[in-house]
């Protein structure tokens, strides 16, 4: 660690994040990194001596859209104003960006943010680089991160991925999987848990496929959940194929695992399926889903689907909104299927192409099948009881919002309620897809979770 600059004011560093949660969490690495290089951080691009965008790279849009945002952000740069490119854009793009963006001295993968301040002082005297190498031994592991948020922690317990879904670009730029020690994640989620934080969701591209030095996702599920003051354990995103028996009883018999899955379907048609090489069936995912919700009462789902991948046939989208239907998913990320340089769907015969029209078309069916779905389901729901945890204050004036086990939204009044504080509510009222709900104890009555 280099010290603190003892002369002017310290430098402001101001990193704005795109892409996954995966990039949130870089993003709080990458701000320990700094602040323990003596930068502070800024609030705003202006004026600040480093600006930093870290991106994603998973569809065309989330890439123009940075382009766009960067040759917005060249106006709040001043002179001496370093500006960084990191993330996923960065890892596929490399020295490419350096040439299109010429206000851009920094490209930076996510493996190699420790450089961050050497990088720094490098540019600084006019060196422009293009760090993409993978680091397979590099878990930040010794970096405080500075988290933004007070309630909940996001811990990265796996980096990169080894599945080659034909869509994905996510293996390129992450590179290979590697799962972080377990003692090492353990001994992070108790710092964080001394620091009065009591929800931990755990990370990873396929987080549930979690192994090394002999332990798998179920001990890690273990070990977690018995950190003390621990009350909600979650975890994003697990592969269908990765749930083994023992991980789904680590779930069922650890009282911190909420009752809330994000288990990405991605299509519903064995034959889509197939072309995706998401390396299981129809009936295989269904088959999954049976698995959690006999281990696991009340078990709510969520998922992510991808519609016009190359080669959809009406009947094999009608799969996808049957299996939508069957399955009753409260809420799914829709995408069109966007696609990725180098990626093997590229390369797949240009008459399998979905035109957009259809595509667009399919997406509005399948958004209208997941809400009137989640619809009907969250109508049926007024007037249970259930524990929320307070995680901000909402946009509506004097409200707070608060999550339910099992992922529901619950706007409540503020009524002296801050977040992080748990409490009993009855579900009140619905829009269809988040609840407005009323308090029924107070915080001293209430039972412990978890
Ligand atoms: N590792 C996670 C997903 C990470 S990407 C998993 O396997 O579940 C998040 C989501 O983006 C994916 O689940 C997929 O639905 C979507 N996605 C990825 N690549 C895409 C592409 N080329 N076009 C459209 N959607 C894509
Ligand atoms: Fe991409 Fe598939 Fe890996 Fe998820 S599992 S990150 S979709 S390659
Ligand atoms: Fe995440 Fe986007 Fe990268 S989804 S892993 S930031 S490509």
């Amino acid at each position: 660690m280099r010290p603190t600059p003892m002369t002017d004011a310290r430098r402001t560093v101001y990193i704005e994040t795109y892409g996954c949660q995966m990039n949130v969490s870089d993003s709080e690495l990458m701000l320990g990194t700094l602040t323990a290089a003596g930068y502070e951080q800024a609030e705003g691009p202006e004026g600040a001596d480093v600006i930093l965008v870290n991106t994603c790279a998973i569809r065309e849009h989330a890439e123009t859209r940075v382009i766009g945002r960067l040759g917005e952000l060249k106006r709040h740069m001043k002179a001496g104003t370093i500006m960084g490119v990191t993330g996923c854009m960065a890892q596929r793009l490399g020295p490419r960006l350096l040439d299109q963006a010429r206000h851009v001295s920094l490209v930076i993968g996510p493996d190699g943010y420790r450089a961050l301040p050497d990088l720094i002082d490098g540019a600084r005297n006019g060196q422009r680089s293009a760090v993409t190498d993978f680091d397979l031994e590099e878990h930040y592991q010794d970096v405080l991160p500075i988290r933004g948020d007070r309630v909940k922690a996001w811990i990265p317990v796996q980096r990169g991925c080894d599945y080659r879904c034909t869509y994905c670009i996510v293996p390129t730029t992450r590179g290979p999987e590697r799962s972080r020690d377990l003692g090492d994640v353990v001994r992070e989620v108790r710092a964080t848990a001394e620091q009065g934080i009591t929800e931990v969701i755990l990370l990873g591209q396929t987080v549930n496929s979690y192994r090394t030095g002999g332990h798998d996702f179920a001990d890690l599920l273990r070990a977690v959940g018995a950190v003390d003051g621990i009350k909600r354990l979650r975890f994003t995103s697990p592969h269908p194929n990765d749930f083994s028996d023992r991980v789904i009883a680590a779930m069922a018999g650890v009282p911190a695992v909420c009752e809330h899955v994000h288990l990405p379907m991605q299509s519903g048609s064995s034959r889509t399926l197939k072309r995706m090489l998401r390396r299981y069936t129809r009936e295989e995912y269904f088959d999954c889903v049976a698995r959690l919700r006999a281990a696991i009462p009340g078990l709510a789902l969520t998922t992510d689907v991808i519609v016009g991948f190359p080669g959809e046939t009406d009947d094999e989208f009608a799969e996808t909104i049957s299996a939508v239907e069957a399955i009753g998913f409260e809420d799914a990320f829709t995408f069109k299927f966007s696609a990725r340089e180098g990626t093997p769907a590229t390369r797949m015969p240009t008459e399998l192409t979905v035109p957009d029209e259809v595509a667009s078309a399919r997406l509005d069916q399948l958004i209208t099948t997941v809400r009137g779905g989640s619809r009907v389901r969250n109508l049926g729901r007024l007037g249970e009881r259930h524990e929320v945890l307070v995680e901000r204050t909402a946009k509506r004036g004097g409200h707070l919002m608060a999550r339910t086990r099992d992922f529901k939204t619950v706007l409540i009044p503020a009524d002296g309620y801050a977040p992080g504080d748990y409490l009993t509510v009855e579900l009140t009222g619905t829009t269809g897809s988040t609840f407005t709900g009323a308090p029924v104890s107070s915080r001293a009555a209430l039972p412990m979770a978890g």
